[in-house]
């Protein structure tokens, strides 16, 4: 087990985009150790999903899971999903305003708008290919983790900045209200 050091906002190489992976790389005893490494580095850090620039590596892999999240507790469940090369388009103009926070983030969250439903296309780690719908928290959370192989955080994407809360004054002034938006979202879209 590795758990890597995730790198911070201010840190350069998360400004950076991210290149493909070759299938060649791919199957290579390196790049699967790095899959092994973000699976490890997610997991100890309670993180619903990191894409390999946070820990300074410029491929377009990220790891998603999510399974009774201490930090996302509303967010149903998301099988670990490794995945590689995304291409990520909505499939219509509907958006939702999620409260995200971000590994490379540390204290923050912000409200962003994101896509409700998005196609998701992308290799797993044995390289086999992938066209799927995600919709709600799910495609929030694909979303996320695509924009960090753009060299996006969340931060870029908070239309109002008067929405920026530190953890711990989310917890306190925001937590409940929403929790119960995103009660009524989840049984609204489903995920
Ligand atoms: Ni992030």
């Amino acid at each position: 087990m590795t758990v890597r050091e995730i790198l911070h906002v201010g840190n350069p190489l998360l400004r950076e985009r991210s290149r493909e992976v070759t299938r060649e790389e791919l199957a290579s005893p390196e790049v699967q150790q790095l899959i092994d490494d973000l699976i490890d580095t997610m997991r100890a850090a309670d993180g619903a999903g990191i894409a390999a620039p946070q820990v300074g590596e410029l491929v377009r892999i990220t790891t998603i899971e999510v399974n009774q999240n201490p930090r996302y507790p509303y967010k149903p469940p998301i099988p670990l999903t490794i995945v590689v090369n995304p291409i990520i388009e909505p499939i219509d103009d509907e958006q939702f305003e999620n409260m995200e926070g971000c590994l490379s983030v540390p204290k923050m969250r912000g409200r962003v708008p994101r896509w409700v439903n998005v196609r998701v296309r992308y290799l797993d780690r044995e390289g086999n290919e992938h066209d799927e719908v995600r919709r709600g928290l799910a495609a929030g959370t694909f979303q996320h983790e695509c924009d960090h192989l753009d060299g996006v955080v969340f931060l870029d994407r908070v239309t109002d900045t008067r929405t920026l809360t530190t953890w711990e004054m989310f917890e306190r002034y925001h937590q409940a209200a929403f929790f119960e938006e995103m009660r009524q979202f989840v049984a609204r879209v489903g995920s």
